[in-house]
């Protein structure tokens, strides 16, 4: 499987080389066929591109740790190559997406804002937890390393929406900046930035009397590149369309 990293300069793209590597030497069919970063030097000789353009050799998927500003280019570059691609870049605009939702008429695409088997299991979970405890009021807590760019997290609106599915009637608060109550109803979303931490949701569900914690922890980043990795073997050869982790994870 010929693989190009967009982002590949970043933590999670040297992340996902070093873990094909690893694959690879385990008999693993993972190759990767070019390194794109706007931060590279383009030296084919050496597999590194600045631009996706640059590259046109032999590929399979393109897997995405990139930035969501890049998400015109990589959609277009897709699009021209018929190529499908896992998207595990966090933080879309409503127009990215909407750009997204349109490739993916025509393409493949894999589109999670978190690639672990674990939060998908606590996605389920929390869904499962609101339809018992339909009145709880909820909130999310979410923990990232202090140079993480958006806010929230990809995940934290991910179990959110989650939730949404199980109770429509239930507004956002995104940080809670003014006095007073909170509103029985509302899901309240807390980002905390410190350190190196990889990556920590929890969801509390309180019903006053009694509170349950689902709560899901990263060690390391190797589970996003191993599911980045079963995405891309995952999304090469289906219909075009959008998928996720609920189509690996069943
Ligand atoms: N889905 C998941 O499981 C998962 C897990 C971890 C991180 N992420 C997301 O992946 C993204 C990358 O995370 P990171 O921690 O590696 O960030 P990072 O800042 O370490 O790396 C991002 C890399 O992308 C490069 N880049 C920026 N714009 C680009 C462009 N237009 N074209 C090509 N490369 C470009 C940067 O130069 C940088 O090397 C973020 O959006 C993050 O939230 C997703």
């Amino acid at each position: 499987m010929d693989i190009i990293i967009s982002g590949a300069n970043g933590r999670m793209g040297r992340m996902l080389a070093e873990t094909a590597k690893a694959a690879q030497s385990n008999g693993k069919p993972y190759h990767i066929a070019a390194r794109v970063d706007i931060s590279l030097e383009t030296d084919p000789a050496a597999g590194t591109y600045a631009a996706l353009e640059q590259f046109t050799g032999k590929a399979d998927v393109v897997v995405d740790f990139s930035n969501h500003a890049a998400t015109k280019k990589l959609t277009d570059y897709c699009l021209a190559r018929s190529l499908p691609v896992v998207i595990a870049t966090t933080g879309q605009t409503e127009e990215e997406l909407a750009l997204i939702r349109a490739a993916g008429a025509k393409i493949p695409i894999f589109l999670s804002a978190n690639m672990s088997l674990g939060v998908a299991l606590l996605a389920d979970l929390v869904k499962k937890a609101v339809s018992v405890l339909p009145e709880a009021e909820i909130e999310i807590l979410e923990h990232h390393h202090d140079q993480k760019l958006d806010v929230p997290s990809g995940t934290a609106l991910l179990l959110a929406k989650r939730i949404a599915e199980a109770r429509p009637d239930s507004p956002l608060v995104v940080g809670r900046h003014e006095n007073g109550k909170r509103s029985p109803k509302e899901i309240g979303i807390h980002s905390l930035r410190y350190g190196s931490e990889v990556g920590t949701h929890e969801v509390i569900l309180s019903m006053g009397n009694e509170t349950v914690t689902l709560k899901h922890k990263a060690e390391n980043r190797s589970l996003f590149a191993q599911g980045a990795l079963a995405a891309a073997a995952f999304i090469i050869g289906k219909a075009p369309g959008l998928y996720d982790m609920r189509d690996i994870v069943g």
